[in-house]
């Protein structure tokens, strides 16, 4: 089993931008943009990551969030055919982002444009709402499987207030996340959470954080999983989580088409491959960093370890 990890594209474009869309929270995006993190992302790799994909075709290519950068549709225009030109190579999947999830209109963006495909439900819930609606909290986790891996697609993404970041799983998806890892578990299979936000403290700072970090890891250690794939912290982590069940590596993509200098923030996504059987399972991870003079990205040697 071969798995494709990737993240935060941030696709931008102010196609059609109308006045009324600079009152709202779209504009410190807009200036974001410009001051800093426009400056360092070629999305002209998107094509390059592509056909370095379509080399080695992987099982599952798994893309954890900020697809777009304000939410808007000529940006989910734009990912819908990169993740569509991906899916020729291998299955898709997609959990939101913060910046997906930009301003409330931005969620219904992504919910007419990708809802219902990329193993995204139909419809794409705001957890605040999800809060006094069951039937909304049923929508995540979005549970597949592939062989022996079971994947569970967790919503952290909302529209919250300018300056702010953050993420939140919600009770009832909580619970529901509960219940299907104990499960999989039970059928010794190997268990893949993908989410935007990290799922562990001291990543970022508390105003881009999970504000139920901690009710989030309680379920992790009760139920235990064996890999947790997230981005928003936009540089490569990875550590692992002792829980009552063994063990978890915790892993985190930067962003996909970043040109900084710095290693860990440099573009890049990984290709994992995992073996074995449960209680022995074998984890290789290959990072494919964006080389040093850009427009190709280099293998590098990786780690791996035993779950
Ligand atoms: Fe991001
Ligand atoms: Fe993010």
């Amino acid at each position: 089993m071969e798995i494709v990890h990737l993240s935060d594209i941030h696709l931008f474009s102010l196609e059609g931008l109308s006045l009324s869309e600079l009152f709202t929270k779209r504009l410190l995006g807009i200036l974001n943009w410009y001051r800093k993190r426009g400056r360092l992302m070629d999305h002209a790799l998107l094509a390059r990551v592509a056909e370095r994909i379509a080399l080695k075709a992987p099982d599952q290519i798994c893309v954890t969030g900020d697809l777009t950068h304000l939410g808007r549709v000529p940006e989910f225009r734009m990912a819908e055919r990169f993740l569509e030109g991906l899916s020729g190579y291998g299955e898709v999947t997609v959990v939101p982002g913060n910046h997906d999830f930009y301003i409330e209109k931005s969620r219904l963006n992504m919910e007419r444009a990708l809802g219902g495909r990329f193993n995204l439900p139909g419809r794409l819930p705001d957890f605040r709402l999800a809060a006094k609606e069951p039937a909304l909290a049923g929508l995540f986790p979005v549970y597949f499987r592939r062989g022996r891996a079971a994947f569970f697609s967790v919503c952290t993404a909302f529209a919250c207030a300018p300056h702010l970041a953050v993420g939140a799983v919600g009770a009832g998806q909580l619970k529901g996340l509960r219940n299907m890892l104990q499960d999989a578990r039970q059928q010794g299979l190997f268990r893949i959470v993908l989410m935007h936000h990290p799922p562990v403290a001291g990543l970022t700072r508390p105003r881009r954080q999970l504000v139920d970090q901690a009710d989030f890891l309680d379920a992790v250690i009760q139920e235990g999983c064996e890999l947790i794939l997230f981005g928003h912290i936009h540089y490569r982590h990875s550590s692992t989580l002792e829980h009552r069940w063994g063990r978890a590596l915790v892993l985190s993509a930067p962003a996909l088409c970043s040109t900084a200098r710095q290693h860990r923030r440099r573009g890049g996504y990984y290709r994992i491959s995992i073996s074995g059987k449960a209680g022995k399972w074998h984890v290789a991870v290959e990072d494919h960093i964006l080389s040093r003079h850009g427009g190709d990205f280099d293998r590098q040697r990786g780690f791996s370890l035993e779950l």
